[in-house]
């Protein structure tokens, strides 16, 4: 979708307006149109949050759709809203075969009127993304693509300088969801590296370990899980110093990047791995992160690493029983192949803390299954070692509707990680899948560094699609972690 900010409406296409619960149509509208308030009432429009009415060619009009949606009450308005009620306004645009659109917000005063413009071309955006690729033949889902949508304004150059952080951010989600909807066929650790050199900007300090850099180093665990795979390994590291007056580095993003999860030897059910080519939704998250904050020049000291791997079955496959030495020194006994996701994160966290140092360290994942099971598609999962970080991140989770629901950490829980023959084992005994295998994590984290981790596998791919979140990847996590970083350390 192409948006712009312009100070006429486009007559002869579809007209979308967002309308306060006061009812009162923008003049633009008035203008142009005899739909009246009373009119809107008898179809059931009060401009409630949620209220949708949506009508194509009427007689005499100047526009060939109308769509309108509520933003409900003026005092009550935030970013939040407003991307809401645009998301549903485009998606009910796409369902038809405009392509050309102008969007009308309220008459306000300026600033909110900046705002309430800025998130509804970020929620378009969002709301407009399609993997289609793949798509040889040309069929109405390209149309998408088409979309020319105008922001009606007269303050065009603000607006346009204000929304190029939000732009910045939809870029990054929009990477990320390339990233996690390509199949395993095309997108495997060299790929995923090669894709991300292409669109990372100049200002990050990208390097890659291969396979002997791995060996080198000694992250076998991560070589461990790729050793079944014919695709080699790699960790990609990116680093922004956008903050070079302050020494060290603040935060660590570690992206868990299984390429696909077949489970290895404790090979899964084919209705569970039909899906697994978005087990690398974390790195794509990170990546897409740390994309936004490069392109905003944001004032921070931040690394993403991510860990990338292939987790197949072979006769080189690691086997369960095996003893794996990590790179931290501690043995690791790994029962089930398929609980691949905490080996490649643990041997991250421990090069995160030998080589930056960092204060705190987020890692996300798409790690348990289990995860689903507590919380449906609404929450992530959160997991953590200090009540203030977890706090933080649940807060910026509100404000951008990436919610987060905290998870019990106690000690007695690494009781079911205990090995008879290696320091730990990578299942627990029973139970608690998604919480034990955070405590696994935990396990590898040292002295006082801060680490959060989240689960990711109940929101990473949306099955029905949602305003802001079609079918298909999300890149839940980007929106949030910005927000974090924003609100804690810009
Ligand atoms: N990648 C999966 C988790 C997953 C499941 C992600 C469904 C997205 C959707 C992970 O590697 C895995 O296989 N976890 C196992 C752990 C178990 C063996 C302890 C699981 O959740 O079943
Ligand atoms: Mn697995
Ligand atoms: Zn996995």
């Amino acid at each position: 979708m192409q948006i712009l900010f312009k100070q006429n409406l486009t007559l002869d296409a579809a007209l979308i307006a967002l309308i306060f619960d006061d009812q009162k149509l923008p003049k633009s509208i008035q203008d142009i149109s005899n739909i009246s308030q009373n009119f809107l009432k008898k179809k059931n429009f009060f401009g409630k949050e949620g209220d949708l009415f949506s009508t194509s060619l009427i007689n005499n009009e100047k526009f060939t759709t109308l769509i309108l949606v509520g933003l409900g009450n003026k005092n009550k308005l935030n970013d939040l809203t407003i991307q809401k009620a645009t998301g549903m306004a485009i998606t009910e645009l796409i369902k038809t075969s405009e392509n050309l659109a102008s969007l009308i917000t309220p008459d306000t005063d300026t600033d909110t009127k900046t705002q309430i413009d800025v998130n509804a071309a970020f929620a378009a955006l969002l709301t407009s993304y399609k993997f289609d690729k793949y798509k040889t033949q040309h069929t109405e889902i390209k149309h998408k693509n088409l979309i020319t949508l105008s922001i009606i304004t007269d303050n065009q150059k603000k607006t346009k300088k204000a929304f190029t952080p939000l732009e910045n951010l939809a870029k990054g989600i929009y990477s990320a969801r390339d990233f996690i909807s390509e199949p395993a066929n095309i997108l495997f650790p060299e790929t995923f590296v090669k894709k991300a050199e292409k669109i990372l900007p100049q200002n990050l300090e990208i390097s890659v370990l291969n396979k002997n850099n791995l060996a080198k180093i000694g992250m076998n665990m991560i070589l461990g899980v790729a050793n079944g795979s014919q695709k080699d390994p790699r960790l990609l590291i990116c680093k922004l110093i956008g903050n070079p007056k302050k020494k060290n580095i603040s935060i660590c993003i570690i992206g868990k990047g299984v390429c696909f999860d077949s489970g290895g030897l404790s090979l899964k059910p084919a209705q569970s791995m039909e899906m697994m080519k978005y087990d690398m939704a974390g790195a794509a998250t990170a990546l897409g992160l740390i994309q936004t904050l490069a392109l905003n020049k944001a004032n921070i000291n931040i690394v993403a690493i991510i860990p990338l791997v292939e987790n197949m079955p072979s006769g080189n496959a690691q086997k369960p029983g095996d003893v794996i030495l990590s790179m931290s020194g501690k043995t690791v006994e790994v029962l089930n192949t398929d609980a691949e996701g905490r080996l490649i994160l643990a041997d991250a966290i421990t090069y995160a803390q030998k080589e930056f140092k960092p204060e705190t360290i987020i890692d996300i994942a798409t790690l348990t299954g289990a995860i689903r099971i507590s919380l449906g598609s609404e929450y992530a999962g959160i997991f953590s070692n200090d009540l203030d970080l977890s706090q933080k991140l649940i807060n910026a989770g509100k404000k951008t509707g990436e919610k987060l629901w905290p998870f019990p950490m106690d000690d007695e829980y690494n009781d079911l990680l205990k090995s008879d023959i290696a320091d730990i084992k990578n299942i627990a005994d029973g139970g608690a899948s998604s919480i034990t295998a955070a405590k696994f994590l935990e396990n590898f984290i040292e002295g006082k560094t801060k680490w959060a981790h989240i689960d990711i596998a109940s929101v990473a791919w949306e099955n029905k699609g949602k305003p802001n979140t079609p079918k298909g990847a999300t890149a839940f996590g980007i929106k949030l972690l910005n927000q974090f970083i924003s609100d804690n350390y810009l």
